[in-house]
């Protein structure tokens, strides 16, 4: 393919994400979303969720600071598929940042734009370097900075004509242009400070400043072992729900196995909370930090799971633990979107592992599997090895299908 075809191919019109939350709303259902996840939401695997079923994928984190400066860390943090001719479907992707400046934000959001069906703010990552450098959760302090900045990238996305007429929802559709701008968030301990915040950044029902709003209910100091805040998801999404769509990120385990309900929760998930707080998150058991009642979420929008999808790339497809044909796919995607072997590896004993799901027997592969898998030192082997342990596990004769 030629620059021209290729800048042909790239600049395709592409969904504007909120049509993905009307098309699931209109079947039913919360929309399904793939986490941001450092390392792990590439290209290859953001393929594999997406063939099931999951409708709206997140990059990793990407600095802006130095995807603006470095055509490096453009090529390596952000890759999207460029040809059309592959079986692979365009995967509607999220490109994430981590910014503090609004135009180092606008000028990211810009560069991105042709390539992404939007952009997101992390405001929600807890660890110390990120604080330091006032990014991610160190942010939730400064809901003026995050108001700014989404304001001045949707002025940029505008001006360089991907803008977006909210008010009219077939302005969503004109021709594919639109590109979203969305925000990810953890909560304060004291739950006003995340209401003043959402209010300050979200602007009024004229000029909404975002699109939608990603949930993760726990705070910066709230270690991923401890249940989400669903006292806090519920006075959230039922005050700012009827406002803009709100995703939660956070102990979506299994689609069985949540520990609230919605009308579009079909079917309804099976409770099974026990209000055992110090549980860890390989528990398989949903523990709930209000395990008194089931939490009913009117207002909520859609799921978006990290780890659990990381073990089952096909959670949204209503499995509760992962399938071989998700190896299949993901092998598959590799070998066309290529990740480091260690890191390739790491995304197949995950997937062969326990996952998050209620039968933990359920394993692909048994631990001293895992063990020598991720001994191997090249794909040869490792093509060689997953074929041998699905020959030998389903007695079909079955291989890691190249599809
Ligand atoms: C390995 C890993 C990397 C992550 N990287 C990011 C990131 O780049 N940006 C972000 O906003 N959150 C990141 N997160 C947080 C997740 O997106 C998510 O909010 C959190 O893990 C809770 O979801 P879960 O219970 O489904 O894992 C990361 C989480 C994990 C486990």
């Amino acid at each position: 393919m030629d620059s021209e075809e290729l800048q042909y191919e790239l600049f395709q019109p592409k969904i504007h994400p909120l049509k993905l939350f009307d098309i699931a709303k209109s079947q039913n259902r919360l929309l399904y979303a793939c986490a941001p996840m450092v390392r792990y939401s590439k290209l290859a695997f953001r393929q594999t969720v997406h063939r099931f079923g999951t409708d709206l994928c997140w990059t990793p984190m990407i600095l802006a600071k130095e995807f603006n400066r470095n055509q490096f860390a453009r090529d390596s943090d952000l890759t999207v598929s460029s040809s059309t001719a592959q079986q692979q479907q365009e995967v509607p992707t999220i490109a994430q940042f981590g910014a503090n400046v609004p135009l180092e934000l606008e000028r990211a959001a810009s560069l991105a734009a042709p390539f992404v069906n939007g952009v997101d703010l992390n405001c929600g990552c807890p660890q110390s370097w990120a604080c330091a450098e006032v990014l991610g959760a160190a942010l939730m302090e400064r809901r003026e900075l995050v108001r700014d900045m989404v304001v001045a990238t949707r002025g940029r996305l505008a001006r360089d004509g991907w803008a977006v007429d909210l008010g009219h929802p077939s302005g969503i559709e004109s021709e594919g242009l639109g590109r979203s701008v969305s925000v990810k968030i953890r909560v304060h301990k004291d739950l006003r400070k995340t209401m003043d915040f959402i209010t300050t950044v979200i602007g009024d029902e004229h000029r909404r400043n975002i699109d939608w709003l990603t949930i993760h209910p726990r705070t910066r100091n709230t270690p991923s072992s401890t249940p989400i805040n669903l006292e806090a998801l519920e006075i959230l999404t039922s005050t700012f729900g009827p406002k803009l769509p709100i995703l939660v990120s956070g102990d979506v385990f299994t689609l069985s196995t949540l520990p609230y309900t919605s009308h579009l929760l079909i079917p309804q998930p099976t409770f099974t909370i026990t209000s055992d707080t110090t549980s860890t998150t390989s528990s398989n058991t949903t523990t709930a930090s209000s395990p008194q009642r089931n939490l009913h979420l009117p207002h909520l929008s859609g799921l978006m799971s990290a780890r659990a999808l990381l073990a089952n790339p096909a959670l949204f497809a209503g499995h509760d633990t992962c399938p071989w044909s998700a190896v299949d796919v993901f092998m598959n995607a590799v070998a066309r979107a290529p990740l480091p072997l260690k890191l390739g590896i790491h995304h197949l004993t995950e997937m062969c592992g326990p996952g998050f799901g209620p039968d933990r027997g359920a394993a692909l592969l048994a631990k001293k599997e895992r063990i020598k898998l991720a001994e191997m030192g090249n794909w040869v082997d490792v093509v060689d090895f997953m074929d041998e342990a699905r020959r030998g596990s389903d007695g079909r004769g079955g291989v890691v299908r190249f599809v």
